[in-house]
């Protein structure tokens, strides 16, 4: 399937002021997680690890994939965040969204947010699925937000979404009640698409060293993803390949439908090592005390690279809301 460059978003006349009002209510929601638990992320509050890393674009790749920072291999530095996806931070063994947030230090070109147009980064934030439940900011910001008050939820989701609740429900279950697995096993998707220079496409970060053991995950007693990374660290790297999947056709991939799956093979662009290192060191504990505080966006990216589709766009007002009322790091120019 050849990529294709006749992609088209459609955009709402009135959505910037939406987007903004979610925005605010997703700063509703931190600011009463903050009353009671600190301020945090507005949503994946708890880091389960931070580490160093580095992000190597590959070689030889295809004339279509030579854009921006993918346009000639190189080496970067780069740090990751390990997440649960909820507005609060909780224990591992609730069913939760687990999130992937990468930024790649020293990266040259004009980057897209207004003011921050000579930003050293490009960030990547990842999920478990491939595509989320959700066909509209409006129902995942309601979704978000009324997930705090459970025993009205069916209910109240009953009202709003009608009989469609069951499907999105079952979608929603399927991710959330996946068996938990350990960090370094699992496959990261964008699950929304970005521009790719004139193409467009979603990203995936696979797994290189699913094979290497932590042991089983302690479901039964008080399972400790992050600490199991962690200790995994100490002996070896492990490596994620980041592989793009280009936009075709609506058919097979919807550009604006964020509730499907895209088909399509998956090109390899760039791999991210974390190298082993030790997280409970005082080198370690001195990243995660700097990279705790930063701000990992979407919207922090080259040109070549705008967020794409109603729900990126969303989600452009909504992490300047939350990073603003958590008083987030600027962006670095370099690991500590
Ligand atoms: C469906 C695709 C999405 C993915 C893959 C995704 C992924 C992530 C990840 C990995 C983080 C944690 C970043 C970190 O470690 O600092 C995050 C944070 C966040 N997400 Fe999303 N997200 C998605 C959709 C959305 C949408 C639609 C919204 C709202 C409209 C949203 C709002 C937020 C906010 C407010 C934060 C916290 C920002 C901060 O304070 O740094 N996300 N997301």
């Amino acid at each position: 399937m050849t990529p294709s460059t006749e992609w088209k978003e459609v955009i709402a006349p009135d959505e910037t002021a939406t987007f903004e009002r979610l925005a605010q209510d997703l700063a509703g929601l931190q600011a009463a997680v903050a009353a009671k638990k600190g301020v945090h992320r507005a949503l994946h509050a708890k880091a389960n690890l931070l580490a160093r890393a580095e992000f190597e674009v590959l070689a030889s790749l295809p004339p279509h994939a030579r854009v921006g920072l993918f346009a000639e291999p190189k080496k970067y530095d780069a740090v990751v965040r390990f997440s649960n996806g909820g507005p609060a931070p909780q224990g591992d063994k609730k069913p939760d969204v687990r999130g992937l947030a990468v930024k790649v230090m020293g990266v040259g070109g004009k980057k897209l947010i207004s003011g921050m147009e000579s930003a050293p980064t490009q960030d990547f934030l990842a999920i478990l699925s491939a595509s989320q439940p959700f066909r509209t900011p409006e129902d995942f910001v309601w979704f978000v937000v009324n997930a705090r008050q459970p025993l009205t939820l069916l209910p109240k989701a009953l009202f709003r979404f009608g009989p469609s609740v069951f499907p999105l429900l079952s979608k929603l279950q399927k991710g959330l009640g996946a068996p938990l697995t350990a960090l370094h096993t699992n496959r990261y998707f964008s699950a929304l698409p970005i521009r790719f220079g004139a193409y467009a496409a979603k990203y995936s970060f696979a797994p290189l060293d699913a094979d290497a053991s932590t042991g089983p995950v302690d479901t039964a007693g008080k399972p400790d993803l992050g600490g199991a990374l962690g200790k995994l660290l100490e002996t070896r790297s492990l490596r994620w390949e980041l592989q793009m999947q280009f936009f075709t056709d609506e058919q097979a991939t919807p550009l604006e439908d964020s509730t499907r799956d895209w088909t399509g093979p998956w090109t390899p662009v760039a791999r991210l090592t974390l190298p082993q290192q030790s997280v409970s060191s005082e080198a370690g504990k001195k990243l995660a005390a700097w990279g705790e505080p930063l701000s990992f966006d979407p919207w922090h990216a080259q040109e070549e690279f705008r967020p794409l589709g109603a729900m990126m766009r969303a989600r452009n007002a909504a992490y300047r809301v939350s990073t603003i009322a958590r008083k987030a790091a600027p962006e670095p120019a370099a690991l500590p």
